[in-house]
């Protein structure tokens, strides 16, 4: 009984000398930090390092010395490639615009429709001077007008009116015009087609026939 008393009186006073006792006793029983530690983890650093150098080799390899783009040589084209791609892209473009802005009238084969709409392949207006079929583009074109023999433009509501297209979606469709369906005349240049819409910036009006066969004389032969 009387032990049971005192025990929590003197336990506060015991306990800090005890508590320090008992850190001390364990501070020396304690083996130092280093022990077992060091070694199992220096040898992984060791191997991790290795790891890494070896890959680092490896990747070098197979990069060409870490170089992100391949060497150059292999996507080094001869100026003639590069320029046949440049025009094949240009084609391309040109391709999908005329889907979109010209094939609902001229149909997607260039033919155009029966006693509507003329045709571009074979069609001299677009295969002669590039001004012709640039200026028809810009401004349009009315009236009478003679295509591989055949009159065209004379009934007034199928007139052709302006594309409003830029520089550079013009000079790829009549690109691809003048060489599709069998047409085989020269590439247009954004930089031809924004001197064409230089010089036909007078022109409020769509384009007639004679108008633009006067511009063009060597251009059509058709009447
Ligand atoms: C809304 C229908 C329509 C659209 C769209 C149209 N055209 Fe035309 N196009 C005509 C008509 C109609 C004529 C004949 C106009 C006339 O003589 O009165 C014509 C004439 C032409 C001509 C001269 C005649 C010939 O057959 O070669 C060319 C070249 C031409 N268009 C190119 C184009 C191109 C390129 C586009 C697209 C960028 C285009 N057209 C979009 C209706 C259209």
């Amino acid at each position: 009984m009387t032990e049971e008393k005192e025990t929590p009186e003197e336990s506060p006073v015991a306990s800090d000398e005890e508590m320090v006792k008992v850190h001390a006793e364990l501070h020396r029983e304690k083996p130092p930090p280093t022990m077992g530690f060091l070694h199992a983890p220096l040898v992984f650093v060791f191997l991790f390092g290795c790891l890494v150098f070896f890959c680092s080799i490896q990747l070098a390899n197979s990069t060409n010395k870490f170089q992100l783009h391949p060497p150059e040589d292999l996507v080094k084209l001869s100026p003639e490639e590069k320029a046949a791609l440049k025009l094949e892209r240009k084609a391309e473009s040109g391709k999908k615009i005329f889907a979109i802005r010209c094939a609902s009238c001229h149909q997607l084969n260039g033919q155009g429709l029966p006693n509507m709409f003329p045709p571009l392949a074979g069609s001299e207006w677009a295969t002669s001077d590039p001004g012709l079929i640039t200026k028809i583009i810009l401004n349009g074109l009315k009236g009478k007008i003679e295509v591989k023999g055949e009159t065209w433009g004379l009934v007034p509501a199928q007139n052709m009116i302006p594309v409003p297209i830029s520089d550079r979606e013009i000079a790829n469709v009549t690109t691809y015009v003048r060489q599709a369906w069998g047409n085989s005349a020269s590439e247009i240049t954004e930089q031809q087609v924004s001197d064409f819409r230089a010089e036909s910036s007078g022109q409020t009006e769509q384009w007639t026939g004679e108008q633009l066969r006067a511009l063009y004389p060597s251009g059509i032969s058709d009447k």
